[in-house]
């Protein structure tokens, strides 16, 4: 019996050693110190045993017992271990690699100068409206002044969707809608697209303008010119000058085209300026009565100024670019570089 137990230790002990996974350890345990292990087996059977030979029989199976257990713990320990050090060499992370390059998106040119703007003329108190890009008739022109057959139409080369429909070939459109739903003093800008009929390098089919109005008691022209003068100074520097010259829209009375110094030459000539040192940048004039009239405000006891510029115009001259084509293409070479 006790040569028996001598032999199983030793077996045991052999197959423990030699296991080649955790899992085989696990099994041994089972195998021989489980409940129904060869071991516990023997231990068991001590009843059996002759009461002289019942002592050195326990203790020799309790040494083997813990003989045993020492030797699983000990490969449990290793196979763990091993397997620690395997999971932290595959899933090492070398923090010193240098990051991926995500390409980072950036502003159209066309909504810098628009938040810009924005930004100067709510500040001065301006607030924002918009209007339909399709449009009536009636608000894009008739409202305007401009009744059907007015000469003045052929000026803006319409999109008609129907008769009565077109799409808005100017922000201008937002004046009498905004006039009928609040009463004066007013001061509103109205950003956004429009849309004409023609292509080449400075014209595209759709751009965007920024129309500005202010209507209360006593406005006058030299309040328009402080207005855009300090626009243009807050856009283009405060050595740019500008210059007021006689125009006509029907919707102004008197009207006006104002030029700036030119910013690529600063007032010496050039081509950009065809020679001249001035730049056309914007239309604007005191708002005609008959705007009044149309939106419901009394002809005599306000009055008012507009004015109506094109985005992609200031664009063009604030970062140099000389073809409008440019601005719709999104070519990211092109928009990076802004
Ligand atoms: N709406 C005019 C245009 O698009 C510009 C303008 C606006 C002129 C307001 C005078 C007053 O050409």
């Amino acid at each position: 019996m006790l040569s028996e137990i001598e032999a199983l230790r030793e077996t045991a002990g052999d197959e423990i050693n030699k296991a080649g996974s955790l899992k085989d350890v696990q099994d041994l345990k089972v195998k021989y110190l489980g409940k129904k292990g060869l071991l516990t087996v023997k231990l068991r059977s001590m009843g059996a045993i002759p009461p002289e030979e019942r002592r050195a029989f326990g203790s020799l199976i309790n040494e083997a017992k813990s003989y045993l257990e020492s030797a699983i713990t000990s490969q449990e320990n290793r196979f763990r271990s091993d397997e620690l050090n395997q999971s932290l060499r595959i899933e090492k992370i070398d923090v010193t690699v240098p990051g991926r390059y995500i390409p980072a998106g950036q502003l159209h040119p066309s909504t810098k100068v628009l938040d810009e703007l924005i930004t100067i003329f709510t500040g001065l108190g301006f607030t924002v409206a918009e209007g339909p890009e399709v449009e009536l008739d009636f608000y894009n022109f008739e409202a305007l002044n401009m009744p059907k057959e007015h000469p003045a139409r052929d000026m803006q080369d319409t999109f008609y969707v129907s008769d009565d429909v077109v799409l808005r070939t100017h922000t201008s459109s937002v004046q009498v809608r905004t006039m009928e739903k609040t009463p004066p003093p007013l001061r509103v800008i109205a950003p956004g697209k429009v849309y004409r009929c023609d292509a080449d390098v400075s014209h595209i089919p759709m751009f965007h303008q920024l129309e500005g109005f202010m209507v209360d008691k006593n406005i006058r022209m030299s309040d328009l010119k402080g207005v855009l003068e300090l626009f243009i100074h807050r856009v283009f520097g405060s050595n740019t000058s500008i210059r007021l010259r006689p125009s006509f829209f029907p919707f102004t009375e008197p009207s006006a085209e104002i030029d700036m110094s030119c910013v690529i030459c600063g007032g010496k000539g050039c081509n950009v300026c065809s020679q001249t040192g001035w730049i056309e940048i914007l239309g604007a004039g005191m708002i005609n009565p008959r705007i009044y009239e149309m939106a419901g405000y009394a002809p005599d006891k306000y009055t008012g100024f507009a004015f109506g510029l094109g985005i992609e115009r200031v664009a063009m001259l604030k970062y140099g670019i000389d073809d409008i084509r440019l601005f719709p293409e999104n070519d990211r070479r092109f928009l990076a570089q802004f």
